[in-house]
């Protein structure tokens, strides 16, 4: 590990460690940013920034508050410096829309100020098993009047478009009016990014008494955003309460004043309804309406029951146990509460690199779901990987495009998307990195193997996989000075700090992996289900002689070895570029992507992100251990990790060659990044991929498990600083648990009637006779 690393290690946490909590112990304005995204909330359809409910003033903010529906995007058009024919014309950015979670508080006239007056108690607290935000404070205005004010809120896990905040305000040492404002603030833009700031127009603002509705036009994609929000009062406040409202300026205002007693609670609810539609005809006020009404009638305390209830059938899949590390146990629950919060499930939209919990990235799905998010749900919940892959079945039409537009066949994924399209303007970090076919040919291989779901295989896996394939057909061709083999020119690998190189060896394997797969499978649905095969042939004009000449190629795609060093070459150029070690850039000047003209860097053997080590990973079985053991000694002391995606692989791979130290500080990078801040940019929101490959780190590094040919490996051991881990998969219907501690693993069957797989050498069978099965770890 460099130094530069080892150094952010060693800071100090910003959060207490606690098993199933994340606390804010004490308000200090300067942490709000970060907090915005640790704190933030949502479901997968929509996600909050965890702003606090009152409002500041502009000179006193420090803040980006954030609202997001995953999926819903403006566009732009991408202006370059210099044309070149055939670049994507429009961006897509996700849009920050209305903010629904005003609530202000004022005591007579002053209001709830955290910076003014006396903030007396102070705690937030992120409640990773049940799955709400709770803010507890008392505040002592500059009279001497103390209020004790309660807040919970949620995104329902769910309602998929209910949203509420129970606010509690208790006057400790007086009786006398307070007033808790609340409002919708739909004049709202998006902090980055974008030129013109106004993309929503108000198309309806109303007011009826405690509800208010908006309805929003995204003035360039038409979507329809609708917002209904409901007020209820506990009986108390209702009594003594007057109510105000006010509707202006794509803004609504309710004031609920009250004669508050001593030692008596106020308390309000809020209840918000969100829902869109793209479709020009319909508006999705009523169904805003309806999943309102519902929600009111269930009333908030059902909510938070039903969060709880969520909670914990996803913590009975997801949670891994961990004894002996609590640094650790907390950082395994957030990351995997924060990808639950990001996770689109409904085939229409995916995992944005930052989740809903931050504009940055404007919201784009790259390769990292399928990379880095889809092994954690392949092998925990199955439904949720399918639904993303049915994601990118449904943007077929704009990948053949996409290849069309790079004079391809079959499709192209876009590196950087939403709507399926290509949003990059730099065709350098994007189109060049055509590994994406790849990388979700993958990831539909291991869905199909984990979960052997043919139906989804022969409506839809297998168009993707041939797709993707033919796409490599047309793109590489025969080169005499590489013995005739099939070679990629002009690609870019993992490692964003080589683009247009010629062989990239990720790429190149990665190819072959994709061409043999389509054509294996094609094979596998052309016996089991020939109708539909036949169906699928006609559709995108298949044939035996396309399906032979996959295999051909497959067999001739060069990859590249070097005999003197005795390792993967990560591509045709890289030996020859200049030598550097990473210990040697002042700190200063890391990350280089920020620091140094692309050029500087390309001429380097310095590398981003795991690539040739990814290669190790997801097609280990081709590599010997001396193989993958020279290929780590070779590029570990090049690699900067500027990408938060490559500290896991990196440790995985050092788990699996016996470099266990390493392995370990490699891990601790992933797993905290965003709770301590490690690469001080969590407050553009959370690192999603980086989440996921905490727990890829954990279950295939220190596990050692991989599944390759539809077969299930463990190699496991202990790391230093744990006492014992636990997690569990689910595979072809079974659920097994893994318990590993110093010296041996327990294989346990939750459900399912069998499982087969290997503990090292040893073949183990799980069933209904044999539930469980302690095997020794070896040294
Ligand atoms: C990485 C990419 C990644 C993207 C989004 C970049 O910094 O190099 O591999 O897809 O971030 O997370």
């Amino acid at each position: 590990m460099r130094k530069y690393h080892q150094k952010k290690l060693e800071a100090e946490a910003i959060y207490p460690y606690q098993p199933w909590k994340i606390t804010e112990e004490e308000f200090l304005v300067e942490h709000n940013h970060h907090n915005e995204a640790i704190f933030a909330l949502g479901n997968g359809y929509m996600g909050i920034r965890g702003t606090l409910e009152e409002d500041y003033p502009a000179s006193e903010k420090t803040t980006t508050p954030g609202f997001y529906i995953n999926g819903v995007y403006t566009s732009e058009e991408i202006i370059y410096g210099e044309k070149a024919p055939n670049l994507p014309k429009d961006g897509q950015t996700i849009i920050n829309l209305a903010d629904w979670s005003e609530i202000n508080l004022y005591i007579n006239e002053e209001k709830l100020n955290l910076l003014k007056g006396n903030l007396i108690d102070y705690k937030r607290e992120l409640d990773l098993q049940h799955g709400v935000l709770k803010r507890k404070l008392i505040w002592e205005d500059r009279k001497g009047r103390q209020v004790e004010v309660k807040i919970i809120r949620l995104v329902s896990l769910s309602r998929d478009h209910i949203a509420a905040i129970r606010y509690e305000v208790t006057p400790l040492n007086f009786s006398g009016k307070i007033s808790i404002n609340s409002a919708i603030n739909g004049d709202v833009s998006n902090h980055h990014h974008l030129r013109d700031k106004k993309t929503l127009e108000g198309l309806k603002s109303e007011l009826d008494g405690n509800t208010g509705i908006l309805l929003h036009n995204v003035k360039k994609t038409n979507f329809k955003v609708a917002y209904v929000v409901e007020h209820i009062l506990n009986e108390d406040a209702e009594e003594n309460c007057e109510i105000k409202s006010n509707s202006f300026n794509d803004r609504i205002d309710w004031v609920f004043e009250a004669n508050a007693t001593k030692g008596k609670t106020c308390r309000l609810d809020k209840i918000v309804g969100i829902h869109h539609s793209k479709e020009e005809k319909e508006t999705p006020l009523s169904d805003a309406r309806a999943s309102v009404a519902r929600a009111v009638i269930s009333g908030f305390d059902k909510l938070v029951q039903e969060q709880t209830e969520f909670m914990r059938g996803y913590w009975r899949d997801t949670d891994v146990k961990i004894s002996g590390n609590m640094a650790l146990q907390q950082a395994f629950r957030f990351n995997a509460f924060h990808i639950l919060q990001a996770t689109g499930k409904d085939g229409m939209t995916s995992v944005a690199a930052k989740g809903l919990s931050g504009e940055h990235y404007e919201g784009h799905y790259f390769w990292d779901t399928e990379s880095y998010i889809l092994p954690f749900y392949a092998f925990q919940r199955p439904e949720v990987a399918r639904n993303l892959l049915l994601y990118r079945y449904n943007c077929l039409a704009e990948a053949r495009e996409n290849a069309k537009r790079m004079k391809l066949d079959g499709v192209l994924f876009p590196w950087r998307t939403i709507n399926g399209k290509e949003a990059s303007g730099f065709f350098m970090g994007s189109t060049v990195q055509y590994h994406i076919n790849a990388d979700i040919a993958y990831a539909v291989n291991l869905y199909y193997q984990v979960s052997r779901d043919q139906e989804f295989m022969q409506n839809y896996g297998l168009e993707i996989l041939i797709e993707t394939a033919r796409m490599w057909i047309s793109f590489g061709s025969y080169i005499a000075d590489h013995d005739n083999k099939f070679c990629f020119n002009v690609v870019c690998g993992p490692d964003e700090y080589k683009p247009g190189v010629n062989n990239n060896a990720f790429t190149n394997y990665m190819a072959k992996f994709n061409l043999k797969t389509a054509a294996e499978m094609a094979e596998i649905i052309k016996a089991k289900a020939p109708e539909k095969y036949n169906k699928l042939l006609n559709k995108i004009d298949f044939s035996q002689e396309e399906l032979n000449k996959f295999k051909e190629i497959a067999e001739d795609i060069y990859l590249p070895y070097d005999e003197e060093l005795e390792i993967t070459p990560q591509d045709d150029s890289f030996l020859s570029k200049n030598p550097i070690e990473v210990d040697s850039i002042p700190e200063a000047e890391l990350p280089l992507v920020k620091n140094w003209h692309p050029l500087i860097i390309w001429r380097y053997q310095v590398i981003k992100q795991a690539d040739v080590i990814l290669l190790m990973l997801q097609l280990g079985d081709q590599f010997s251990r001396e193989l993958k053991t020279k290929n780590y000694d070779y590029y570990e002391p090049k690699t900067t990790h500027d990408s938060s995606l490559s500290p896991a692989i990196y440790s995985i791979i050092a788990s699996e060659i016996g470099y266990k130290k390493q392995s370990y500080n490699y891990f601790i990078q992933t797993a905290r990044l965003d709770l301590d801040d490690y690469n001080e940019n969590a407050y553009q929101g959370v690192h999603t991929a980086c989440m996921g490959g905490t727990w890829m780190a954990l279950v295939q590094g220190f596990a050692g498990m991989r599944m390759f040919s539809g077969k299930l490996y463990f190699h496991p051991h202990l790391p230093e600083k744990m006492d014992e881990y636990q997690f569990r998969i689910r595979f072809r219907g079974s659920q097994l648990e893994v318990t590993v501690d110093e010296h041996e693993t327990n294989y346990l069957l939750i459900s399912g009637d069998k499982i087969e797989f290997k503990h090292y050498d040893q073949l183990i069978i799980l069933d209904k006779n044999n539930l469980s099965k302690k095997a020794r770890n070896e040294k």
